[in-house]
């Protein structure tokens, strides 16, 4: 199944979430390659996109390999929301999506993200400016609200709706929660009954089991991956492919390697030498924690490398790590699979 964001129309329905630090235009584009059904840019702050800082403009930044692109803007003042927009568009963004989503004190003690969630009034006013400046479809991205006294989602959508936004996505949790306690997927139906656009559920789900239940309790049209797709970029499509979607099968360990190098290289390519390798440290460890928790090399083997991959500052002898690594995960599989 697809989704319609205005006239365009999503590969399927199991999207990507937007991480800070986790996806820039390097994994986005993996992920793209191995059938995500859309993949959201990490949250620019608009003022300072506008101002072309140096950071903001890479997170912002897309090719037209994934398509669409979506870049989502931060802020909150409905004056730098619309010239972000403007800015966003320029840079090639088929669609705008608005954080109204981030727990951190940092975005919220600035009186953006979640923190939209306790005065509907200005959230509106910081998602009529976006419509209005932007001549691309605008999507916005919530939670279920403050606290559990200020469950507000419903009305937020509501509202956001009526100012012309096209697909709004649910976190099941409040922002008091943080990432605590279980995303409540249930709560994210009181949503799907106050709008007529379509909802992504989000939160806690990791595996096609969770997929098909997140949809069933939400009543939502799709699905969005956050955590759960850390060391294996593929995991939107795989989790589409089980839906019986247009998605993409689990690679195989070889096949594994080469993505994961790809997503090395583009990395390298998105940063430089340098900040490309810190960069890619994290992945790295995630693609390998990923490999032993499948069994596929032993606690040894994922220590050893965490030790020599994750300190080396020398690309090429982290592609050989992680190029050994994998040699060792195909031939204890292939002894497992005989
Ligand atoms: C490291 C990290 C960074 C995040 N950055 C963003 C962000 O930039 N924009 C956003 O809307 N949500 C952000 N989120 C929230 C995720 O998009 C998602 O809503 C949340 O992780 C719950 O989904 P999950 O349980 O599938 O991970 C971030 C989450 C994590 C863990």
């Amino acid at each position: 199944m697809t989704i319609r964001i205005g006239p365009l129309e999503t590969r399927n329905r199991v999207f990507l979430a937007p991480m800070s630090g986790v996806t820039d235009e390097a994994l986005r584009s993996v992920a793209h390659d191995c059938g995500a059904g859309l993949v959201v840019s990490e949250m620019v702050a608009s003022e300072e996109l506008v101002r072309q800082r140096q950071d903001m403009c890479r997170r912002a930044r897309g090719s037209d390999k994934v398509k669409p692109f979506v870049i989502q803007l931060a802020g909150r003042e409905a004056k730098w929301m619309a010239e972000g927009a403007r800015v966003a568009q320029d840079l090639g963004a088929d669609v705008i999506d608005i954080n109204m989503g981030c727990p951190s004190r940092q975005v919220t003690g600035g009186l953006s993200g979640s923190a939209l969630m306790r005065d509907l009034d200005h959230a509106t006013s910081l998602v009529s400016a976006t419509v209005s400046a932007a001549r691309v479809p605008v999507t916005l991205k919530m939670r279920l609200g403050w606290d559990d006294t200020n469950l507000n989602a419903p009305t937020l959508a509501r509202r956001a709706e009526d100012a012309g936004v096209q697909l709004v996505t649910v976190h099941g949790r409040t922002r008091c929660q943080f990432y605590t306690g279980k995303a409540d997927w249930r709560a994210i139906k009181a949503v799907k009954s106050a709008i007529t656009i379509p909802l992504i559920a989000n939160g806690d789900c990791a595996t096609p089991a969770d997929a098909k239940a997140m949809l069933d309790a939400s009543g939502a049209d799709g699905v969005m991956i956050g955590r759960g797709a850390y060391g294996r970029p593929w995991w939107p499509g795989v989790i589409a492919q089980a839906l019986g979607e247009n998605g993409f099968r689990e690679p195989t360990v070889l096949a594994e390697l080469r993505i994961v190098l790809e997503h090395q290289a583009r990395t390298i390519e998105l940063y430089s030498d340098a900040l490309g390798n810190k960069t890619f440290r994290k992945h790295a460890g995630w693609y390998a924690q990923r490999l032993f928790e499948r069994g596929y090399i032993s606690e040894t083997a994922l220590q050893a490398f965490r030790g020599k991959a994750l300190s080396n500052s020398n690309n090429s002898q982290v592609a050989s790590e992680i190029q050994a690594l994998y040699d060792q995960a195909g031939s204890l599989h292939r002894d497992a699979a005989a």
